[in-house]
């Protein structure tokens, strides 16, 4: 089986290629050839497989149509802006995560196989007037334009799957944390950063107060989950083939907690805490409590602790 992992050079891009070509079966589908694409040419990972390392703009259909050159049978779809630049390029975030799942979609249904499409949407479909915790089926109300963005594209991901163009699977991914590098646009940013970097000595700043809820999931845990959904019959989710992902439920306190319990006091003291109110609008319109049910029936994973997210990032990210 051939894999297409659009944003294949990003951050779960990489870890989700570098799982696969370690691991390289979906079910019991052997992996026979991987396209990682990105605006930039993806690294390379090790895999006993061909890897097609290739650059070019899902906003430019000749470009994405490049990228189905081998006809996959499994594409995940994870190339986007993400959430502040969306917010600040208008223009840009309509081009790339709107019209660029658009031509994704187009190219698969082009091929006309039907292939197996993992779309990377966002918990931040919801927001706003939502109850608390949000439930499966509970109305779409992104307050952002990313969010509206992903939320268009779950519904493209659920139409062409009904007009059998394409078997796809939309999971709202939580916020991923910790995530390695550097800082990004996202607003999310310092739900990383206040760890991964404070944890390396350095300091990072918290724009939101100790209280305030995360709904999250580690690395390696939305990974698995990415390649669970591949593996799935895609009619065991129904006529709505979007689902929330498994996640939980943290304040920033008690993550800091966490990661003090697991690597001691001092990275804490290098928090500091300066409010920012632009990221805050941002962040506060979203939910930070959710119950996912239709993912545990699923059989999507579940994180059970934040202490396990830190030990995580300090056994793969860190680089000594
Ligand atoms: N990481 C999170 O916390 C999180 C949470 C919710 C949803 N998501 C979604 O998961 C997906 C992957 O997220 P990530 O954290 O790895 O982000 P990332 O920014 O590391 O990766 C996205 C990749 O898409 C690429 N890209 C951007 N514009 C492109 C274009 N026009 N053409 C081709 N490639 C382009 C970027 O270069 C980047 O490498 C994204 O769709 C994101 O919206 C992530």
């Amino acid at each position: 089986m051939k894999v297409l992992i659009t944003g294949g050079g990003g951050f779960l891009g990489q870890k989700l290629a570098r799982k696969l070509g370690g691991e390289p079966l979906i079910g019991d589908r052997v992996i026979s050839a991987m396209t990682l694409a990105d605006i930039v040419e993806p690294a390379d990972i090790a895999a006993p497989f061909p890897v097609r390392r290739i650059a070019g703009d899902i906003s430019d259909p000749a470009a994405v149509a490049d990228m189905f050159a081998d006809v996959p049978d499994v594409i995940f779809h994870l190339a986007a802006i993400v959430s502040a630049d969306a917010e600040e390029n208008f223009d840009k975030g309509m081009a790339v995560n709107l019209f660029g799942t658009y031509h994704i979609l187009e190219a698969a249904r082009a091929q006309k196989t039907t292939p197996i499409l993992v779309y990377a949407s966002s918990c931040a479909v919801h927001g706003g007037e939502a109850p608390e915790p949000v439930t499966d089926g509970v109305e779409l109300n992104p307050q952002t334009s990313y969010g509206t963005q992903k939320a268009i594209g779950e519904k493209l991901v659920q139409d062409y799957s009904r007009k059998g163009f394409v078997d796809g699977r939309g999971l709202r991914l939580p916020t991923v944390s910790i995530r390695p590098g550097k800082a990004n646009k996202a607003a999310s940013s310092f739900m990383s950063s206040i760890f991964r970097d404070t944890l390396q000595g350095q300091v990072a700043n918290c724009p939101v107060g100790r209280d305030y809820a995360v709904w999250h999931t580690a690395p390696r845990t939305v990974v698995r989950n990415l390649v669970h959904a591949a593996e799935l019959d895609g009619a065991t989710f129904g006529f709505n083939r979007n689902i929330t992902l498994s996640g939980r439920t943290d304040t920033i306190g008690e993550m800091i907690d966490a990661m003090t319990r697991v690597a001691g006091p001092k990275a804490e003291g290098r928090i500091t805490w300066n409010h920012d109110p632009e990221i805050e609008t941002i962040v506060k319109g979203w939910r930070g409590h959710f119950r996912a049910k239709k993912a545990a029936r699923l059989g999507f994973v579940s994180d059970t602790s934040f202490e396990d997210s830190v030990r995580w990032f300090l056994e793969d990210d860190i680089v000594t």
